[in-house]
C-alpha cells in the first residue's frame, strides 16, 4: 500500500488492516504523537474541500508531521500554465508524500507513476474517493460491529457521486445482504455499477423514490447532487424535496436502527432536524477522517508495516 488511488487496488485484508491501524491510533493516540517527525507532506489541491483537506492537515500535525501546499490554484504556477505532471514532479522534490485532488479522472494515478513518493488519492472528479470510504468502512464498523452481511441503501446523486462509487466497490468485498439504490434516472447509478453486483452475485434494487424503502435498510447513504459535474442543462428545483430526508420521514420508517451517512458537505439533501436524532451519523462520520487518514499516511511512507 504505497499508493493510495482507488479502493479497487485494495484486498478485504488491506482494507481491515487500515482500519485497525486508525482504531489504534484513535485509542493510543500517545503512541503515535511523534510517528511523522521530520516528514514533510503537500497537500495540493486543484478542486474545493473542507473535510478532506483540513483533516489530512490535522492528521499530520496530530503526528508531528508538517503540511505544505495550495488549495488556490490562481495563487501557484498552474495559473501560467504549469501542467500537472511538472507540479508533481517538482512537489515530489519537496515532500515525502503527495496528497492530491484533481477534476481530472485519473490523474493521481497518473501522478503515482511519475514519482518515486507516495501519493494519495484525495478524490478525482466523479471516479474515486478512496480515503472518505475508509472512513465510511470504519464508521459502519464502529457502530455496526461488522461490515458483513449488511444492507444499504444509497440515495441521491449515484451518478457523479464518486464517494458513492468507492464505497460501493468496497462493501462489494463484505458481503453485503442487499444494495438499495433510491434516484431520480437521470441521478441513477450506471450500469457498469449494476453489472459489477450482477457479477459477485449480491443482490440489488433500483428505485425512483424514497417511499417505503428505508425500512429494512442499516445504513442509508445520503449524498449531494455534484451540479458542478453534470455537463447537461437540468433543473433540479422539482427534485429537491422527492429526495430530501427529514426526521419525519425517519420516524415514519420505524427502522429504529438505521443509520443515516452523508460524505457532506450537505446542501440541501437531510434537513437539520435529523441532526439531534439517533440516526445521524454523518458529523462523525467526518470526524473519523482523522484516525484513517493518520493511518493511510504512516502505512504509504512505511513508518507503520503493512502485515
Ligand atoms: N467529503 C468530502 O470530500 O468533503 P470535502 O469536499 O469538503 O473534502
Amino acid at each position: 500500500l504505497k499508493n493510495i488511488i482507488s479502493i479497487k487496488d485494495f484486498k478485504k485484508q488491506d482494507l481491515d488492516f487500515v482500519l485497525s491501524i486508525a482504531e489504534d491510533i484513535e485509542q493510543n493516540p500517545n503512541k503515535y504523537k511523534n510517528i511523522l517527525d521530520g516528514k514533510v507532506i503537500s497537500s495540493i489541491f486543484y478542486e474545493p474541500s473542507t473535510r478532506t483537506k483540513l483533516s489530512f492537515d490535522s492528521a499530520i500535525k496530530k503526528l508531528g508531521g508538517k503540511v505544505i501546499g495550495f488549495s488556490d490554484t490562481t495563487t501557484t504556477s498552474v495559473k501560467k500554465g504549469e501542467t500537472f505532471s511538472d507540479t508533481i514532479k517538482m512537489v515530489a522534490g519537496y515532500s515525502d508524500l503527495i496528497v492530491t485532488r484533481t477534476k481530472i479522472e485519473g490523474a493521481p494515478r497518473l501522478a503515482s507513476e511519475i514519482t518515486d513518493i507516495p501519493i494519495i488519492n484525495a478524490g478525482d472528479g466523479r471516479n474515486q474517493h478512496p480515503t472518505q470510504t475508509l472512513l465510511d468502512l470504519y464508521t459502519i464498523k464502529k457502530v455496526k460491529g461488522s461490515l458483513e452481511n449488511l444492507t444499504i441503501g444509497f440515495l441521491g446523486d449515484l451518478k457523479y457521486g464518486r464517494t458513492v462509487h468507492s464505497l460501493l466497490q468496497a462493501i462489494t468485498l463484505y458481503n453485503p445482504k442487499k444494495i438499495k439504490f433510491i434516484a431520480h434516472r437521470f441521478f441513477q447509478i450506471d450500469n457498469s455499477y449494476l453489472a459489477l453486483l450482477k457479477e459477485k452475485n449480491i443482490e440489488f434494487e433500483v428505485f425512483e423514490d424514497i417511499d417505503n424503502n428505508l425500512k429494512d435498510l442499516d445504513v442509508l447513504y445520503v449524498t449531494r447532487t455534484q451540479m458542478e459535474r453534470v455537463a447537461e442543462d437540468i433543473d433540479i428545483e422539482p427534485l429537491k424535496e422527492r429526495y430530501t430526508i427529514t426526521k419525519e420521514i425517519l420516524d415514519k420508517s420505524n427502522n429504529k436502527n438505521l443509520m443515516v451517512m452523508h460524505p457532506l458537505p450537505r446542501v440541501y439533501e437531510i434537513t437539520e432536524d435529523v441532526d439531534a436524532t439517533p440516526y445521524a451519523y454523518y458529523f462523525k462520520q467526518a470526524k473519523n477522517g482523522i484516525p484513517i487518514r493518520q493511518a493511510l499516511m504512516c502505512i504509504c511512507m512505511g513508518v507503520i508495516k503493512h502485515e
